[in-house]
C-alpha cells in the first residue's frame, strides 16, 4: 500500500525536526547559562530595584543586551502591562537581538518580544520587551511626552555616543523627573513649561496625561566602555556596576609599512589566513555597504581561481541597512569544513556579537560624520578608528579561545590614534535634533542639558537652516503646520520639506520615489570586467535632466517588472528569481532596490497619515525640477569657466562625480544631494536647473545666508565636505565613490 511508507517517512522527518528543535533549545539554554551575566542575575535585579538610574558596564558578549531585559521581565518589573524598552544605536542590532531573545523566550517575534525601527514595527499590545533604535524612542516621545508605556528604559551601547543617544539621555532625565514629580498629581501649567510647545494638539495630549497613574521610570545605561564616570556624573552620581567578561589572549599583528590600498591588503590577508591558518571564522571591518559588496565580489572572484578544496568559504555581509531577512545569516555557523568570512562595518565592534570568530582583520578605518559649522556642511568621511575601537575590534577574536588580529597599519600608527571617538553631537549637522527638540516643546536649545554641549555656532546654524526651510517662525518657534509636519516625518528636515513642497508642485509621487532611492546606497553597480555592458544598460534609464529623474525611471521600470510577475506568477520564489534576473541584466543593486521599495512604502504611510495626497506631475518634469530647485536651494552649484563647479552655500569647488548621468554634459547650474570627498570633492545625485528659478523659488533670506557663508569661508573655512542623504541615522549614505566607476 502506497500510503504506509509515506506515513513512516513523515514520522521520521517529524522526529528529526523535533529532535533538531529540541537540540537547539537545549543548546541555547546552555549558552545562556554560560554567559558571564548569568551568574549575577539576582544582584543585577536587586540593583535595578534599588536604583532609579543604574549604569551597567560589561565586556562585549557578556550577555547584557539579550539577558538583562529577560531578567527584569522574569523578576516582575513589567507591572500593569508596561514595557521594558531597550534602545540601540543601530537598526541591525535592534532586529537581530529581538529575534534572538524571542527565540530564547520561546515566543513568536512581535508577541512578548518585539522590535521597532524606522520603517519597520514588529510589536503588538502583548509586547513587553521592546528593542528599538534610539532615534525611534526620541520620535515616540513626540507622541507620548512621558513615555508612559514604559516602566524601564535601557539605553544600550551608550559608549557609542551617537547624537540620538546623547539627546535621549538629556530627554530621559527630564521625563524621569517629570514622571516622579507631576504625572500622578494635577499637572500645573507653570511647572510644565518644559513641555510647552505652543502647539494645541500637543497641549491636548498633555492634558490627557493629567492625573494618569504612572510608575516611576527606571533608567539603565549600558556600555562596553570601562569609563562609566562620564555617565555617572551626568546622571547625578548614578551607581555603576561592572559585569566581568571573559577574554582569551589575542595576538595582534601589524604591517611593516602603511598600506596604500587597504581593501587589497584586506583581501590578501583574508586568503593568507584561509590558506595558512587553522579553523576559525574571519571578521573583516570595512566602512560601508559599497565597500563590503566590492570586497565580497573580489573574494568570490579570487576563490574561484583556487583549487576546489580551497574554495570552502562562506561570505556573509553585515551592515546597518542590510535587509532584515539576511541579517540572521551572520549568526549561522558555516557548514562543516567551511570557513565563514564576515564582512562588517563597525556594527560588529560591540553592537552584535557573532560566535565563532578567531581572526580579525582591521584596516583601522571607520566612516564617520563630520561637520563644519562655518560652512554649514556635513560629510561622511573615512577616518582612522580610535584606540578604544581598535581594542574592541581585536577583542572580537578572543571571545571563545585565543585569536589573532591583523591590523593593516604599522604599529607606530597605533600610538597616534585618539583614545576614544569624539561624540557624534560635536561633529554633525544638528538641524534634525533641533527640530525634534523644538517639537518636544524644548525651545531653549542653547540651554538644554546636553551631556556634551555642541558648539554655539553649530546650534545657531541649524536654527538658521530650519528657519530657511520654513520649519521655524521668525522667533524660532516651531511653525504650524510645516514645522510640525516636518518633525513627524522620519527623514532629514531637508527631505521632509521636499515632500511637503511636492504637494504644492503636484509631484508627491515623484519626490517620494526620489527620497526613497536617495535613502539607500547606490542603485547601480558597474563591475570592472563589464564596464561597457553596464554603461549601456544604464543608458536605458538615463535622463538628460539628471540623476533624480533617472532614479524615477529605474524605480518605475522595476515596478513594472514586479507587477508583471505578480500577474503571471504568484509563487514568491519565482517572482524573486525574475526580479533578481532583471536586476542582474540591468546592473541594478538588488539589495538597494529592495530597501528603497521598503522605505517607499513606509514613507507613503506617513504622508498619507499627514493627509498629503499623492499627486503626480505626469510627464511634466519641468514642474518636478522646479520642485527640486525649491527644495534643495541650499545645495546649488554653478559651473565655472574651467568646467568645475562652485557650491553656492559653501563656496567650495566641486566636480561632478563620474557616476552621475550629467558627468559629460555639465549644465550651467545644478542642485545636488551628496558631496563625496576622496582626493577631490565630488557632487553626486544631480539635476539640471535654471539659475533664474532661484530668486523666485528659494525663500527670502537664503541669499543672505549664502553671502555670510562665503565671507565665513574666506575667513578660514576648511575643506569639510557635505553629504546630504535623507537617512536620519546617517548610516546608509556612502561617502565612498563607487570604485568601479572612479575616473
Ligand atoms: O550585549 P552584550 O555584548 O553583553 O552580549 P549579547 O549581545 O547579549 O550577546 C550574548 C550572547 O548571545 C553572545 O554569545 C552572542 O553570540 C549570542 N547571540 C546570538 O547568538 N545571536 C544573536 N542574534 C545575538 C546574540
Ligand atoms: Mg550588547
Amino acid at each position: 500500500m502506497p500510503s504506509l511508507p509515506k506515513t513512516d517517512e513523515t514520522f521520521t522527518t517529524m522526529d528529526q525536526k523535533s529532535r533538531k528543535l529540541l537540540e537547539r533549545k537545549q543548546n541555547i539554554a546552555q549558552q545562556r547559562k554560560a554567559l558571564p551575566i548569568a551568574s549575577v542575575e539576582k544582584r543585577l535585579v536587586e540593583e535595578v530595584k534599588n536604583n532609579d538610574v543604574l549604569i551597567i558596564v560589561g565586556e562585549t558578549g557578556s550577555g547584557k543586551t539579550t539577558q538583562l531585559p529577560q531578567f527584569l521581565f522574569n523578576a516582575g518589573l513589567c507591572h500593569d502591562g508596561k514595557v521594558i524598552g531597550i534602545t540601540q544605536p543601530r537598526r541591525v542590532a535592534a532586529v537581530s537581538v529581538a529575534k534572538r531573545v524571542a527565540e530564547e523566550c520561546g515566543v513568536e517575534l512581535g508577541q512578548r518580544v518585539g522590535y521597532s525601527i524606522r520603517f519597520d514595527d514588529v510589536t503588538s499590545n502583548l509586547t513587553r520587551i521592546k528593542y528599538m533604535t534610539d532615534g525611534l524612542l526620541l520620535r515616540e516621545a513626540l507622541l507620548d511626552p512621558f513615555l508612559s508605556k514604559y516602566c524601564v528604559i535601557i539605553v544600550d551601547e551608550a559608549h557609542e555616543r551617537t547624537v540620538h543617544t546623547d539627546v535621549l539621555l538629556g530627554l530621559l532625565k527630564t521625563v524621569q523627573s517629570a514622571r516622579s514629580q507631576y504625572v500622578n498629581k494635577e499637572l500645573d501649567h507653570e511647572k510644565r513649561s518644559l513641555y510647552k510647545s505652543g502647539n494645541s494638539d500637543r497641549e491636548n495630549r498633555l492634558k490627557a496625561c493629567q492625573g494618569t497613574k504612572l510608575p516611576p521610570l527606571k533608567l539603565i545605561i549600558m556600555s562596553a566602555s570601562l569609563d562609566a564616570s562620564v555617565f555617572s556624573k551626568y546622571l547625578g552620581g548614578a551607581k555603576a556596576v561592572h559585569v566581568q567578561g571573559r577574554q582569551y589572549p589575542v595576538d595582534v599583528l601589524y604591517t611593516y609599512h602603511a598600506e596604500p590600498d587597504y581593501l587589497d591588503a584586506a583581501l590578501i590577508t583574508i586568503f593568507q589566513v584561509h590558506l595558512e591558518e587553522g579553523p576559525g571564522d574571519i571578521l573583516v571591518f570595512l566602512t560601508g555597504q559599497e565597500e563590503i559588496e566590492f570586497v565580497e565580489r573580489r573574494i568570490k572572484e579570487r576563490a574561484n581561481q583556487l583549487p576546489e578544496e580551497n574554495r570552502k568559504l562562506v561570505i556573509v555581509p553585515i551592515y546597518s541597512s542590510l535587509p532584515s531577512e539576511r541579517q540572521m545569516k551572520v549568526f549561522k555557523p558555516a557548514p562543516l569544513g567551511f570557513r565563514k568570512v564576515i564582512l562588517a562595518t563597525n556594527i560588529a565592534e560591540t553592537s552584535v556579537t557573532i560566535p565563532g570568530i578567531k581572526f580579525v582583520i582591521d584596516p583601522g578605518l571607520v566612516k564617520a560624520r563630520s561637520y563644519n559649522p562655518v560652512t554649514g556642511v556635513e560629510s561622511l568621511i573615512i577616518i582612522p578608528t580610535s584606540k578604544a575601537q581598535a581594542l574592541q575590534r581585536s577583542g572580537r577574536a578572543g571571545r571563545e579561545g585565543t585569536g589573532k588580529c591583523f591590523r593593516l597599519y604599522p604599529e607606530s600608527e597605533f600610538a597616534k590614534l585618539v583614545d576614544s571617538t569624539v561624540p557624534e553631537i560635536k561633529r554633525c549637522n544638528l538641524s534634525n535634533v533641533v527640530l525634534q527638540l523644538k517639537a518636544l516643546g524644548i525651545d531653549d536649545i542653547l540651554g538644554f542639558d546636553f551631556m556634551e554641549k555642541p558648539s554655539r555656532m553649530a546650534i545657531v546654524r541649524s536654527l538658521e537652516q530650519l528657519f530657511l526651510l520654513g520649519a521655524l517662525t521668525e522667533d524660532y518657534k516651531l511653525s504650524d503646520p510645516v514645522g510640525y509636519q516636518m518633525s513627524r516625518l522620519p527623514l532629514d528636515p531637508i527631505y521632509s520639506k521636499a515632500l511637503i513642497l511636492a504637494g504644492e508642485y503636484q509631484c508627491v509621487e515623484e519626490m517620494l520615489i526620489v527620497v526613497a532611492m536617495l535613502s539607500v546606497e547606490s542603485i547601480f553597480y558597474i563591475p570592472n570586467d563589464k564596464l561597457d555592458e553596464a554603461r549601456a544598460a544604464r543608458k536605458c534609464f538615463s535622463s538628460p535632466e539628471g540623476d533624480h529623474i533617472t532614479m524615477i525611471n529605474v524605480y518605475r521600470a522595476s515596478k513594472e517588472v514586479m507587477e508583471k510577475i505578480q500577474v503571471t506568477n504568484s509563487q514568491d520564489k519565482a517572482a524573486e528569481k525574475s526580479i533578481n534576473k532583471w536586476c542582474r541584466d540591468n546592473f541594478i543593486n538588488k539589495r538597494s532596490l529592495k530597501h528603497a521599495r521598503d522605505i517607499h512604502s513606509q514613507i507613503l504611510g506617513h504622508i498619507q497619515q499627514m493627509g498629503l495626497s499623492v499627486t503626480s506631475c505626469g510627464d511634466d518634469m519641468l514642474q518636478f525640477r522646479r520642485c527640486l530647485a525649491a527644495s534643495f536651494f541650499l545645495n546649488v552649484a554653478l559651473k565655472q569657466p574651467d568646467g568645475t563647479y562652485r557650491a553656492m552655500a559653501s563656496a567650495q569647488i566641486v566636480r561632478v562625480h563620474p557616476s552621475s548621468v550629467l558627468f559629460r554634459t555639465k549644465p550651467e547650474c545644478i542642485i545636488f544631494n551628496e558631496l563625496v570627498r576622496t582626493n577631490q570633492i565630488y557632487v553626486r545625485n544631480l539635476t539640471r536647473i535654471e539659475p533664474l528659478w532661484l530668486p523666485e523659488l528659494a525663500p527670502q533670506g537664503a541669499g543672505v545666508l549664502v553671502a555670510e557663508r562665503w565671507s565665513g569661508v574666506e575667513q578660514g573655512g576648511d575643506d569639510y565636505t557635505d553629504v546630504k542623504g535623507p537617512n536620519e541615522y546617517g548610516s546608509s549614505i556612502s561617502g565612498w565613490p563607487s570604485r568601479s566607476s572612479s575616473p
